[in-house]
């Protein structure tokens, strides 16, 4: 009697607690309902560069390419391809703004000017893809016509043209 006695209880209770004999909840794995979620976040989409830097990166050159290849209705089939690809990366960038509007209001306006950018790009790029030359020179208008309406909600003091030549 006394050597059970002189069990001690905390190493009893402590060998309950990790072999599970007091735990209430099922094992995991017979509650298919329920997976176990994953230790990891979903990554979070962050904006890096300045509005600028996409502006002069990505829409100013891929703009001013598309205006110089639809000056000419294009001959060579790498022509409507690389236009294509140049549309798409407007469209793209359409994206990119949509992370980084601005703070307060205007934000609404923002998602919808660059929706609407991505949009037009995206319709343009599906009508070169087609190598439709009156549906890509009309597209082009759009995706300009997109660009300005952004700057003038903004207020931003450039004004996009489709017409060969223009600056920017
Ligand atoms: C959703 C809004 C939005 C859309 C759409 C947009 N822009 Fe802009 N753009 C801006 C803002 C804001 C600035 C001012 C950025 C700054 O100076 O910080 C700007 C500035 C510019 C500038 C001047 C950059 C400089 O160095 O000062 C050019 C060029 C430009 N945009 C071209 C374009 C073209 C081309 C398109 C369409 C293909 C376009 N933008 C579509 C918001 C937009």
């Amino acid at each position: 009697m006394s050597a059970i006695r002189s069990i001690p209880w905390t190493l009893v209770i402590s060998i309950a607690l990790t072999t599970g004999i007091f735990s209430q909840s099922p094992p995991r794995a017979t509650n298919p309902t329920n997976p176990p979620r994953s230790a990891n976040p979903p990554p979070r989409l962050e904006a890096v560069a300045e509005t600028q830097l996409l502006m002069d990166g990505l829409a100013r050159p891929n703009f001013g390419g598309l205006r110089k290849i639809l000056s000419d209705k294009p001959s060579e089939i790498d022509a409507w391809k690389f236009a294509r690809g140049q549309a798409l990366l407007i469209a793209e960038t359409g994206n990119l703004l949509m992370l980084r509007p601005p703070r307060g209001a205007g934000q609404d306006t923002w998602m919808a000017r660059s929706t609407e950018l991505r949009e037009a790009a995206y319709r343009l790029a599906r009508s070169l893809a087609a190598q439709d030359y009156l549906r890509s020179r009309a597209g082009l208008v759009e995706v300009a016509n997109s660009c300005n309406r952004c700057h003038q909600s903004f207020r931003v003091p450039v004004r996009v043209s489709p017409l060969p030549d223009a600056e920017p």
